[in-house]
């Protein structure tokens, strides 16, 4: 990528994120609801540290940090760097001040583009923004999960986006199964452009015959599951999911709700009634496990979804639309691998044969968190379109549902 191209990808990028705070309150920006999510103003600051510790201060000659403070703040999860401030605590940080972390993203962009300006980062250091913007686009990501959850919490019902949300009148086509002949497949990222660590190394993996749903699982579709006693049936569960179920007394998605006699979900819509069509989102492992259990089907491992993706163009609903909800599928050539909700699999995140973790800090990106984990493919209603591909790997632990997470059965030919 030549510099001007750079310098705009990169303005656009960071500008992005500043834009999907505009909806907010300095008060929702500083809010944490779990430990797991973060304040939106943290996800700003942090990306800025995030170019200014791997760009900014290898590259500059005479490289002042912008405050010191911030290197411990800001620092999520790299020890390499040093200390980080404790992930629960995010939310008690009302400073620095959104106008401060407004005003330190100022000055690290007009470092970050003076370097690029000045043609002063070599091929290492490109690849370091590269990665850099990457990883704003997964915070972006982040930052819209994480204000669903914080406004879920509040009887309120706040509405993100006041844009009217059309509730589908249509339902999808019927789900089919499509049919995938096994043997030797090539898997990992195949190209010449960005991929994370843990889409390497292009590997062969080897398959048998296998069928994949033609789209999605419907709220409807979910719900004729819990109707059928799915949630208090604990031999359609995993040892470990029927625990969770029962300590957390669960009996529904994550987001919807049971009000004057209707199903309801929250959306960054705010809270609207149960659309029967559109995907079922916020469940976790564990939920979508039980679900493929009941329809006598199974989850697809990571393999055979890459496999079958990589048939279809990248394309489908994303987060341009600007929708930040699933869509129901209308168009029957449209298989929903790309966008609407991303796929849980029932592969663990493990490294690819002869994967090597990177060198220095950003090593610590991807490699150390493969234990515990499931891969969730395709990206979702609140993806970038540039941020997903075929090979690309998600990973969250089986108990997680604030992410758009839903589901895809796979089962053998009969
Ligand atoms: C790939 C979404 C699991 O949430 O920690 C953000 C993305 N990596 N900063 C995460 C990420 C570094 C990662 N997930
Ligand atoms: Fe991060």
């Amino acid at each position: 990528m030549d510099n001007s191209s750079l310098h705009l990808r990169y303005q656009s990028i960071r500008d992005r994120s500043v834009a999907l705070t505009h909806p907010l309150s300095p008060e929702d920006c500083c809010a944490q609801s779990m430990m797991e999510a973060s304040p939106a103003k943290w996800h700003l600051a942090h990306t800025t540290w995030f170019f200014e510790t791997f760009v900014l201060e290898p590259s500059e000659k005479r490289f002042k940090p912008y405050n010191r403070a911030y290197r411990e703040l800001f620092n999520s999860y790299y020890n390499g760097v040093g200390d980080q401030y404790p992930r629960p605590n995010r939310g008690l940080l009302t400073r620095p001040s959104m106008e401060e972390v407004l005003a330190y993203r100022s000055v690290v962009d007009q470092c970050v583009l003076d370097l690029i300006d000045k043609d002063a980062l070599d091929a290492k250091q490109r690849a370091l923004m590269t990665l850099g913007l990457n990883h704003e686009q997964q915070h972006q990501e982040l930052l819209l999960t994480d204000i669903k959850h914080l406004f879920s919490f509040n009887p309120l019902d706040p509405v993100y986006d006041d844009s009217q949300h059309s509730v589908g009148q249509n339902p999808p086509p019927p789900m089919t199964w499509m049919s995938y002949s096994g043997g030797l497949t090539k898997i990992g990222y195949d190209g010449d452009e960005f991929c994370f660590d843990n889409e390497l190394p292009l590997h062969l993996s080897y398959l048998h015959d296998y069928q994949l749903a033609s789209r999605l699982i419907t709220n409807g579709e979910y719900l004729d599951f819990m109707e059928d006693g799915g949630y208090e049936n604990p031999l359609l569960w995993l040892a470990e999911g029927w625990d969770w179920r029962q300590r957390h007394a669960l009996t529904h998605p994550l987001y919807w709700c049971w009000k004057d006699g209707a199903w309801f979900e929250f959306t960054l819509h705010g809270l609207i009634p149960l659309d029967m069509f559109s995907p079922v989102v916020h469940v976790s492992y564990y939920e979508a496990d039980a679900y493929t259990r009941w329809s006598e089907a199974r989850l697809p491992t990571e393999i055979e979804w890459e496999h079958a993706a990589k048939y279809h163009p990248v394309e489908g609903h994303l987060a341009e639309s600007g929708l930040f909800h699933p869509r129901t599928v209308q168009d029957s050539g449209s298989h929903q691998f790309f966008g609407d909700t991303w796929e849980w699999t029932q592969s663990s995140y493990s490294p690819y044969p002869g994967y090597r973790i990177g060198i220095g800090a950003v090593g610590e990106y991807n490699g150390k968190f493969m234990v515990n984990q499931y891969v969730l493919r395709g990206g979702s209603c609140v993806t970038p379109s540039s941020h997903i591909r075929p090979s690309y790997r998600n990973f969250f632990p089986a108990d997680a549902r604030w992410q758009f997470s839903g589901i895809r059965l796979a089962k053998m030919p009969d």
